[in-house]
């Protein structure tokens, strides 16, 4: 048997928390032995009896000889007076660690017995798990299961020690965090601390008044929930109060100052404040939920979600609306924002990449109702009135977003920064910046290689530029148009292939004078943009992966309606159909200033193999993950070259495709720029072309869904690992790709 991890560990304390770390350490077999001392006897008899420790002792000196990890489990208060007691017993590099809910009163009370040179195996600790009940019996092995446990390490601590924190808490499958002690202290006053105080306050407000028996027994949920939380232990939250007391207050100084200005509104009556104001908090909620939770996991690359799609024979049928276009959905918030006057948007996508520019503009001032059923009301503030975030804007999956509000916030009198996760950070962003800086803006870089973080000095001053774009990118495009609205003369960009030209066509319609002459744009700075309706068109982007489920499945038959067909955006209608897919453009029509259609796909007959068309590649160029798995259902070889730029897209597409292919028995070779697909088809067969496998998405969107639809053409399981990203452009995607017939299962972790 391996050693384990503890010789002995010693808990002085042995409640809720310290009784449930136990049973991580019983069940996962970390120590040798287990020790405590507690106040009552009766507690270490009982804690014996579970099998939780081997001695108990009345006093903590006894308990923590030899051990080579002490537990402090107790309240805070009594940290000091029991570090005292132990100090001439502790063996010679035992780890200390507690699990206090307040950190630099711990810290304080450690320096006042060892003084400033703390023992280097004295390491902090907060496990972020709680119940209800108390006491030793209540305890439970899977108490700190996907909860936090914060370690704050101190510059006297030793590394092995940290590490061994993070091992013992990381087999009680918590995830472990490490942070300064004051940032710790900042974090929890405002996260709990100031939401127990609050609910202890309301309670109190309530119970003082006359008709208090009324108002508890009609009580309605939201009473009920806010104040579920002043039921806590009394004498706890005195001790916290006072353990953490400066930053405690100052949360309490931003808590009146918010409600003064909630108070304000609501006494003036300005409502369209303060539906900016609750639409604001409505959406930060949603979004530290949905987004922010999700961060840490991300970064450490984890699987967060995994699709599961079976074989079988399959049909692929259906009539299907796809959510609406992603880059006009980013458009109409940003453009919106900056206009004057209401912008009205119906067909957004509620996807996270979108949401996540929404998100941007709230938190830079901009009142913006819903999105609801995909309408989207933006109160604009005009070129003038974007306000300073708080905090750094953070754009989660979202390159459009990021490079976009690079030439955006260039021009702003504020300071901003731009974060992103884990795929975001590693994408070029020196690509938006380096005109930028030809335009005058002071933007930097921060991440290791031009990647994000990006960080904008305000108040530049900026001039227009002539720009002849080194590679065929809207984004850049777009930032660079953005940054020249507020720039002195004229700004223009020469693209050396037409990019998709949103953002033209939606300046013009916010009554913008832009000038497309051949591939140069251009426009003058120091005009003004007017509130429009947008009607967001079906995104051509995501209908791509059901075009191509149709066209690899015998007798399919699928209609996807109000498809955009924005002539820069339809290289994957004419690839498929220079590949021989049965592929018709119904019904064209024009909405909202974008042309429309339906686009009905039929699985009649094999594909054929091509060299894929170069001047078609900035046309296509979102959906070539899909297009590679409609080649390898093809007959013959398909090449593809002029493609570099998808190297840099969510992941390096071209590699990761790559390697799908290959686990899925496709014999395929990356190139510099593009690549060489032997595609398996043959006239007349429809019978399996992939072997199955374990795909790794790298966190793209595109990949997870564009190995979904091999699934249609798969003789063993498809299991695609890290989906979560799906939600960021299509998040009904497996709702209608089940519906049109895949055998699609979801795993959440
Ligand atoms: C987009 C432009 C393209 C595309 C992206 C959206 C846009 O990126 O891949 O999904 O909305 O302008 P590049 O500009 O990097 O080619």
């Amino acid at each position: 048997m391996s050693q384990p991890l503890f010789k002995k560990v010693a808990f002085i304390g042995l409640g809720l928390i310290g009784s449930s770390l136990a049973r991580v350490i019983v069940a996962e077999q970390l120590a040798a032995q287990i020790v405590a001392s507690t106040r009552s006897k009766k507690t270490l008899e009982d804690a014996k009896a579970l099998g939780l420790i081997q001695h108990g002792y009345a006093t903590p000196e006894e308990a923590v000889q030899d051990a080579d990890l002490i537990v402090l489990a107790l309240p805070v208060r009594a940290t000091q007076k029991v570090l005292e007691q132990i100090k001439p017993y502790l063996a010679d590099n035992a780890i200390i660690t507690d699990v206090g809910s307040t950190k630099g009163n711990v810290v304080e009370a450690a320096k006042a017995v060892f003084g400033e040179n703390l023992p280097i195996g004295f390491v902090p600790g907060h496990p972020i798990a709680g119940a209800e009940h108390t006491g030793v019996h209540a305890g439970k092995v899977d108490l700190f299961v996907n909860h936090k446990v914060i370690l704050t390490p101190l510059p006297t601590s030793a590394d092995w020690a940290v590490e061994k924190l993070i091992q013992l808490w990381s087999a009680a499958k918590a995830e472990v965090i490490c942070m300064d002690v004051t940032k710790h202290d900042e974090v929890l006053a405002h996260t709990s601390h100031l939401p127990h105080l609050m609910a202890f306050n309301l309670v109190e407000q309530l119970a003082n008044r006359e008709d208090n028996l009324d108002i508890f027994r009609y009580a309605a949920g939201g009473f009920r929930d806010f104040s579920r939380i002043a039921a806590s232990d009394p004498q706890m939250w005195h001790d916290i109060f006072f353990a953490n007391k400066t930053a405690i207050l100052n949360a309490v100084d931003g808590f009146e100052q918010q409600l003064s200005v909630l108070k304000k509104l609501i006494a003036q009556e300005d409502s369209q404040a303060l539906m900016g104001l609750l639409g604001h908090a409505q959406a930060a909620r949603q979004h530290f939920n949905h987004m922010l939770a999700k961060k840490p996991l991300m970064e450490k690359n984890k699987v967060t979600q995994q699709f599961t799609i079976l074989p079988g024979k399959k049909t692929f049928t259906g009539k299907f609306t796809v959510p609406g276009d992603k880059s006009v959905s980013h458009r109409s918030i940003m453009f919106g924002a900056i206009a004057e006057g209401t912008t009205h948007v119906t067909g957004f996508l509620e996807g996270e990449d979108a949401l996540a520019t929404l998100q941007a503009f709230r938190d830079m001032g901009v009142s913006i109702e819903g999105p609801k059923n995909g309408e989207v009301t933006i109160h604009g503030v005009g070129m003038q009135g974007l306000k300073a975030p708080a905090s750094a804007l953070y754009m989660g999956n979202s390159g459009t977003s990021m490079r976009l509000l690079s030439g955006m916030l260039s021009a702003q009198k504020f300071d901003s920064v731009m974060t992103g996760d884990a795929s975001l950070s590693k994408r070029p962003m020196e690509r938006i910046a380096k005109p930028l800086r030809e335009m005058g803006a002071l933007i930097q870089t921060t991440g290791e290689k031009g990647t994000p973080p990006v960080s904008i000095t305000g108040s530049q001053a900026l001039k227009g530029i002539q720009y002849d774009l080194p590679m065929a990118s809207a984004q850049v495009k777009s930032g660079i148009l953005l940054a020249g609205l507020w720039a002195a003369g004229e700004t223009s960009v020469t693209e050396p292939e037409p990019t998709r030209d949103h953002t033209e066509r939606m300046l013009r319609a916010f009554g913008y004078d832009v000038k497309t002459e051949g591939n140069k744009i251009s426009l003058i700075g120091g005009g003004k943009l007017v509130g429009t309706d947008i009607q967001v068109p079906s995104d051509i982007s995501s209908a791509a992966f059901f075009m191509v489920g149709a066209a690899i499945t015998e007798g399919a038959d699928v209609i996807l309606e109000a498809v955009g067909i924005n002539p820069t955006r339809t290289g994957v209608i004419e690839i498929l159909k220079q590949m021989g897919a049965d592929l018709t453009v119904e019904n064209e029509r024009i909405a909202g200033g974008e042309p429309i259609a339906d686009i009905h796909i039929k699985g009649s007959r094999t594909l054929k193999g091509i060299h894929m068309p170069e001047d078609q590649v900035p046309l296509a160029i979102d959906e070539f993950p899909a297009l590679f798995i409609a080649a390898a259902c093809a007959e013959g070889q398909t090449v593809l070259t002029g493609a570099a730029e998808l190297r840099v897209k969510e992941s390096d597409r071209i590699q990761v495709m790559a390697d799908g292919l290959k686990i899925m028995g496709i014999d395929c070779t990356p190139t510099e720029d593009g690549i060489i697909i032997e595609g398996k088809g043959k006239s007349g067969d429809w019978s399996a072309i992939f072997t199955g496998g374990e795909i790794e998405s790298h966190h793209d969107h595109r990949i997870a869904m564009s190995f979904s639809m091999a699934g249609l053409r798969t003789s063993g399981n498809i299991t695609i690992h890290g989906t979560e990203t799906v939600a960021t452009s299509f998040p009904t995607f497996t709702e209608l790709a089940n519906t049109a017939g895949l055998d699609l299962q979801v795993m959440n972790p």
